[in-house]
């Protein structure tokens, strides 16, 4: 089983925070969306087997018109097997989901997830990260998604930054869950190259990131969700039963996925990661010659192992020790013992039934204790 990921690389505006790869030039839609119509037919052989989830991430894939939606569904159906997908994921902004879109997506599109940008519930947040929208519309699209039928929503929610106190990150958790969204994914904000955040610190016109802040509000969300019938199951990301983002948890558990439009990755499961351009322009000139616009690199061992260990540490399902032996060579096999002893006696982490995990006391330490387990010659 596979995931393909779809990236719309388009913003109607600029958030001061994101340094995602995307344009807010959106007279190259047409032509863009062609382009990627093309991939998605060149590629095809690179997927041997079903298609179990898709993800049309962004940028922004609410920018997306009925005509568009529709071309991209048909040329996925065209190219790929469908017939056993059983996650279809959108992320929209607020201001893109107006009643009749909401509408369209339920009844003429395959998409069965929504993912929606909201970021917070106060307007003077999301003025200070120059979103495009209101509290108010995200309360409005999130009741009239589900009034029209859309039951696995998640919303994304950032914390810790410069505007939101600890009493407002509360209650934007109460808000969420008096709204009833099953899925949170939440961010601490970080200071991205090339933002206007990092221009605004780095001039002294915005003060820098509070981590003591940053620390509490993961705190309250590690707190308040669970209490709630949340299960916080990677890192950032926090579920009711039965509403866990699949596609996400294929990347975690390194399974293969395809990667079409500009900037996406993709890997083969195996030892190949791949790259597109992360230009728009250079994407469509080089799909209208036939040239794949990608990149591409064979990962070694040592890098396997770290991949690994990054992605498996953030999760509840940690890492097989059984696994690791079985995978790697001695080399590598031997220092992650060593690492695990010693991280086991600064009680970093927990070991149980041959499974390692962080210990959840030091849940927000997750990064430096990763990076102590990597392998660097
Ligand atoms: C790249 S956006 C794409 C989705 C959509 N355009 C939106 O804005 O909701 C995915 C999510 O990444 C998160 N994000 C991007 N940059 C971030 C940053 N510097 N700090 C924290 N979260 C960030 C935001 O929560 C955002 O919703
Ligand atoms: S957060 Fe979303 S809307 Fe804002 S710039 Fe990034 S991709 Fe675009």
């Amino acid at each position: 089983m596979s995931g393909l990921y779809i990236h719309i690389p388009f913003c109607i505006k600029k958030c001061n925070y994101c340094n995602f790869h995307f344009s807010t030039r959106l007279d190259f839609k047409p032509q863009l969306i062609k382009s990627i119509g093309k991939e998605l037919s060149m590629r095809k052989e690179e997927i041997t087997t079903p298609v179990e989830t898709i993800y049309f991430g962004g940028g922004t894939p609410s920018v997306l018109s009925f005509q568009e939606l529709d071309f991209l569904f048909q040329k996925i159906k065209e190219n790929y097997d469908v017939s056993r997908t059983s996650e279809i994921t959108l992320e929209a902004n607020p201001d893109d989901l107006s009643k009749e879109y909401i509408a369209f997506l339920q009844k003429n599109t395959p998409v069965n997830r929504l993912s929606i940008g909201v970021q917070s519930f106060f307007d003077e947040d999301l003025k200070f990260m120059n979103r495009m929208h209101n509290s108010q519309q995200s309360e409005i699209c999130i009741k009239e998604a589900m009034d029209a039928g859309f039951e696995n929503l998640t919303i994304d929610l950032i914390y810790g930054g410069q505007t939101t106190s600890d009493k407002r990150w509360l209650s934007n958790l109460e808000k969420s869950l008096s709204l009833g969204i099953p899925h949170i994914s939440s961010y601490a904000l970080t200071v991205e190259p090339k933002t206007a955040f990092e221009a605004g610190i780095r001039k002294g016109k915005i003060s820098p990131v509070d981590e003591d802040k940053q620390f509490r509000h993961f705190e309250l969300l590690r707190n308040v969700l669970p209490k709630n019938d949340y299960i916080q199951y990677e890192f950032s990301n926090f579920g009711k039963k039965g509403f866990f983002s699949q596609h996400n948890i294929s990347y975690w558990k390194n399974k293969a996925y395809l990667g079409i439009g500009p900037s996406a990755h993709s890997y083969n499961g195996k030892d190949k990661r791949s790259w597109n351009v992360a230009n728009n322009i250079k994407y469509i000139k080089s799909l209208q010659e036939n040239i794949l616009p990608l990149e591409e690199e064979t990962i070694n061992e040592k890098t396997r192992f770290n991949e690994k260990i990054m992605l498996g540490l953030r999760t509840v399902w940690g890492i097989n020790i059984q696994d690791i032996g079985k995978e790697f060579s001695p080399l590598i096999v031997n220092h992650f013992h060593k690492e695990l002893k010693k991280l086991q006696m600064e009680n970093r982490i927990i070991i149980s039934n041959d499974t390692v995990i962080i210990n959840p006391e030091f849940l927000f330490l997750t990064d430096g204790i990763i990076s102590q387990f990597f392998f660097v010659d």
